[in-house]
């Protein structure tokens, strides 16, 4: 069995958004209310864009969630357009279960690490490899690598998924987080083969500079998602999905809490828990190289400024081949059943 040589990740620097006047500020986001009216159309945005988009989505009827939230919450619009304010796999995603919508992104080329470290070719050859494994994806994938699998999961929903799979005494083939792969395979004792991709921001974060913060910190509980490395994953009190991490700020009594993971979910967390201390995960350290400093560079790319741009002109529009699209929906359609027989997964609101 040969293990893929995955394509050079260009990971672009951060954009930088000039900054607005508080009026200039209220301008625009008046002027992207007016177009969602005219355009009949609802935002659909992730917890690590700017916390301006996310308040905008909020008060104008949309939602801010994690991954599969996102997923359910489009389904269940009858909006004539989705502006997916988030990286492309969301607005693939966001197609792919409504066709008959226009999907629009405010800059198409916000990708993703993983999604771009696992191209649908080599992907397909590495599946071939191993017939007898039910092939599982996270949803940081193209639409055509979704097509090439059973079940597509988000981190909300993978443990339960491989678990049901381990259950019925499968194998699988996971892709494209091996971080994810490694924590979801120690967690349910599944046979699995992973796709070795990574997060370019999760995988900043540092083992040894977390254990020195832990220690100034000793009432503060440690936040993780799971796209983070195994040995930053064994410090924490609570690994899980965007969501997750959200609820454990409010549910948890801790008064303070290292968070490991991308810096946009504060805005959030600090909305719904104000009076909690929230203390970044460190990303420098040994070793550090700082590509991301915790903060997604392509969800970086969506802004108001480019989200009035994108509802005035009606593009850029989120395509996704029908043939593809007919494949693709399967393992999703697969998750959303079983989420929803299993009552996992909510928004916070
Ligand atoms: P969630 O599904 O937990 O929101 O994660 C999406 C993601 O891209 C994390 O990096
Ligand atoms: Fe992809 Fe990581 Fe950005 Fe999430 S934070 S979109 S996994 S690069």
């Amino acid at each position: 069995m040969t293990t893929p040589t995955l394509p050079h990740i260009s990971v672009p620097p951060h954009p930088v958004w000039p900054l607005l006047e508080p009026k200039q500020k209220r301008a625009l986001m008046d002027r992207i209310k007016a177009y969602l009216k005219r355009e009949k159309a609802v935002l659909v945005a992730h917890y690590y864009v700017d916390g301006d988009l996310q308040a905008l989505a909020e008060e104008t009827g949309g939602c801010v969630a994690d991954s599969l939230e996102m997923a359910r919450f489009g389904a269940e619009q009858d909006a004539d357009t989705l502006v997916v304010c988030g990286v492309r796999f969301m607005g693939e995603t966001a197609k792919i279960l409504n066709p008959e919508k226009r999907v629009l992104m405010p800059d198409i080329k916000a990708s993703c690490s993983l999604d771009d470290g696992c191209p649908a070719d080599l992907f397909s050859a590495f599946c071939d490899q191993y017939p007898d494994h039910r092939v599982v994806v996270y949803a940081n994938t193209s639409a055509a690598v979704k097509a090439r699998a059973d079940w597509m999961v988000t981190s909300s929903i993978a443990l339960p998924v491989v678990q049901h799979l381990h259950e019925q005494g499968e194998k699988v083939l996971w892709a494209p987080d091996k971080h994810l792969g490694h924590y979801v395979q120690k967690m349910t004792g599944t046979e699995m083969v992973l796709w070795p991709g990574a997060c370019v921001v999760h995988e900043e974060f540092k083992s040894v500079a977390l254990e020195r913060i832990r220690r100034l910190h000793p009432e503060a509980a440690v936040l993780v998602h799971p796209e983070s490395p195994d040995s930053v994953v064994q410090q924490a009190d609570l690994v899980g999905s965007t969501t997750q991490l959200i609820k454990a700020v409010t549910e948890l009594p801790n008064p303070e809490f290292i968070v490991a993971t991308d810096e946009g979910i504060f805005w959030k967390m600090r909305q719904l828990a104000p009076d909690k201390k929230l203390i970044a995960a460190p990303t420098a350290g040994e070793g550090a190289t700082c590509e991301s400093c915790a903060h997604c560079p392509w969800m970086a790319m969506n802004a108001l400024q480019n989200l009035a741009d994108c509802l005035e002109k009606g593009a850029p529009v989120i395509r996704v081949d029908p043939l593809i699209r007919e494949r693709a929906i399967l393992p999703i359609q697969r998750m959303l059943a079983f989420a929803r027989e299993r009552g996992i997964g909510s928004r916070q609101k």
